[in-house]
């Protein structure tokens, strides 16, 4: 479903050149439950990013479900991003002044749903990770483990192909990212795929395969 040859990622800040990634081969298959590890700074959210359509590499080729990435023009990328990624980040990035309900609708609303099939589709979605009866509650009035689990609702919002997650129990205490986890574990049984980038071992030990991650370079957990 996703193949990464050869990548590399160079940022060019001033003076001076990061090579963030230095030569990724990675291939991820439907349904696989991975997770990333390595050190701060090797490269853990530059691969994330890219995979997830948000950054492109400076060589190498990114195919996602036979597509080449590179190739695509930039309407077309905005519409794989919103409905073949789904992201999940460390600070949830819910909009402060929406509700739950309407955090998790606003995919749909870039999607171009009908009114009737967001309402349905965005009940079901806070059902699924156990929040329906906080739909109206804004991001301030709910506990962290409750804002991940918000987040994890918009990122299903679309069905997507692969949910990427950056250190989603990272501002989490212990016993709402043992919820959170349980969350990811769930939704791979139905059959999702799942990349979770994490220091934590309680995740990674429920992965499939744990990819190891340094100095930009693939150090164990490479191939499919
Ligand atoms: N936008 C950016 N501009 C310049 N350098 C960056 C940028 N993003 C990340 N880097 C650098 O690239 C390297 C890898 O960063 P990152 O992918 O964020 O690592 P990790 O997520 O594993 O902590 C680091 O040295 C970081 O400083
Ligand atoms: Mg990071």
């Amino acid at each position: 479903m996703i193949e990464i040859i050869g990548m590399t990622k160079v940022y060019t800040t001033g003076k001076v050149n990061v090579e963030a990634l230095r030569g990724i081969d990675l291939k991820i298959e439907k349904n696989d439950f991975i997770s990333i590890m390595g050190p701060s700074g090797s490269g853990k959210s530059t691969l994330m990013n890219i995979i997830g359509c948000l950054d492109t590499p400076t060589q190498g080729e990114y195919h996602l479900e036979g597509m080449k990435v590179a190739e695509l023009d930039p309407n077309r990328l905005a519409d794989i991003r919103n409905q073949k990624i789904g992201f999940v980040f460390q600070n949830f990035n819910l909009l402060p002044y929406a509700t739950a309900f309407e955090n998790v609708e606003i995919p749909l609303i870039f999607k171009g749903d009908s009114f009737k099939k967001r309402k349905a589709r965005t009940e079901e979605l806070l059902e699924i990770v156990g929040l329906k009866d906080r739909m109206d509650h804004k991001p301030t009035e709910l506990s962290g483990g409750e804002m991940q689990r918000v987040s994890i609702a918009r990122a299903l919002a679309c069905n997507p192909s692969i949910i990427l997650a950056d250190e989603p129990t990272g501002n989490l205490d212990s016993v709402s990212g043992a919820e959170i986890i349980e969350i990811f574990v769930d939704l791979w049984n139905k059959g999702h795929t799942i990349a979770i980038i994490t220091h934590d071992t309680k995740i990674s030990s429920r992965t499939q395969r744990i990819i190891k991650l340094l100095d930009g370079m693939i150090v164990d957990g490479g191939g499919a």
